[in-house]
């Protein structure tokens, strides 16, 4: 088996992936056409000339108005179905999924239509793909704390359908601080936490989220390398990091693959994960970005390997689940 037959081969978890940043061009179109909402775009060519980013804020601004044309319950379904499509086709057999209730219920899109849309994806995903998942619902971080509570208080009565809440969207000027109380409240309403931290912003807000917001992953981190405090930490601890290469790229948080630092901290011992984050956006689903990083940083195979055990490792899923895909990998040859 050769390295891309193996990265194929592998069973593998997504743990960062937005569900609105895999919406396809084609299916945006699709979308607009039958909810009769105009898009600033003719083409499909038009619209990924138009996905040229270079940092966070440029493409959060592609992205959320992108998220418009999603009303209807069949709209949610439509959007995950598509995704779990592009799952199986890439033998990611277990997946948690943010979603940003803020994004539609701003627009006047009832919560409940966002959630039953997804929760009915995920049951088919189970039923006729074998694929299973987690939803976890993040805060805007633009946003402010009192509209992260309302958000919270929302989400209470689907308090079974969501595994964890997570905090995304512009980083910088919006430290995990921020939202110290209201992840308390979601930690004591039983919820597992998670943030973004460390793309853009610095090592400073990784360890906000550690120390503040109590997360049991830290979603991006790459600029953890800066500290080797909180390097020692990370390792320490196992704090799981889910990496996003193609997104680090097509965000400019890196300039070439090949100066990605995701294989470097493997070699340190720190617990990194291998997920596409927006794939639409970013040139490429799972296999798509361990592909790239297996190429620009010559990876071999034990350490594809490693990225994929590290995927269950971090995963939400139980003991006996995460023993099962681990022998799975192990009997790889
Ligand atoms: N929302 C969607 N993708 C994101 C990212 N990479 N960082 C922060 N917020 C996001
Ligand atoms: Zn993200």
């Amino acid at each position: 088996m050769n390295r891309n037959e193996l990265i194929r081969a592998l069973p593998k978890a997504e743990l960062h992936v937005h569900i609105e940043g895999t919406f396809e061009p084609e299916l945006m179109f699709a979308i607009a056409q039958r909810n009769q909402i105009d898009i600033p775009y003719k083409s499909v060519e038009e619209v990924k000339q138009a996905y040229n980013f270079h940092n966070l804020q440029s493409f959060l601004d592609i992205y959320y108005a992108g998220a418009n044309v999603l009303v209807h319950e069949q709209d949610f379904y439509d959007l995950a179905w598509a995704y779990f499509e592009k799952c199986a086709e890439d033998n990611v057999v277990h997946t948690e999924m943010f979603f940003d209730p803020q994004t539609h219920t701003d627009r006047g899109i009832e919560f409940v239509t966002v959630i039953n849309g997804l929760q009915r994806a995920c049951d088919d995903a189970q039923e006729k793909l074998g694929i299973s998942s987690k939803l976890i619902m993040c805060f805007l971080r633009h946003l402010s704390e009192e509209a992260a509570f309302q958000t919270l208080e929302q989400a209470l009565p689907y308090k079974d359908q969501i595994i964890g809440v997570g905090l995304d969207s512009s980083e910088v000027g919006h430290p995990p601080a921020k939202f110290e109380r209201v992840f308390a409240k979601a930690r004591e309403a039983g919820f597992l936490v998670v943030a973004h931290a460390g793309e853009e912003g610095p090592a400073e807000y990784v360890w906000e989220a550690l120390d503040l917001l109590k997360v049991n992953r830290i979603d991006h981190g790459v600029r953890s390398e800066e500290d080797p405090k909180l390097m020692q930490r990370l390792i320490a601890e196992k704090m799981p990091l889910t990496v996003c290469p193609l997104s680090n790229l097509k965000l400019c948080v890196v300039d070439d693959m090949a100066q990605h630092n995701i294989h470097r901290l493997l070699k340190q011992g720190v617990h990194v994960t291998v997920n596409s984050d927006d794939p639409s956006y970013f040139g490429g689903y799972m296999n798509d970005n361990f592909f790239a990083i297996a190429e620009a940083l010559d990876l071999n195979n034990d350490e594809l390997k490693q990225l994929a055990k590290n995927s269950f490792d971090a995963s939400f899923i139980s003991d006996e689940e995460k023993q099962k895909w681990n022998n799975q990998i192990d009997a790889l040859v």
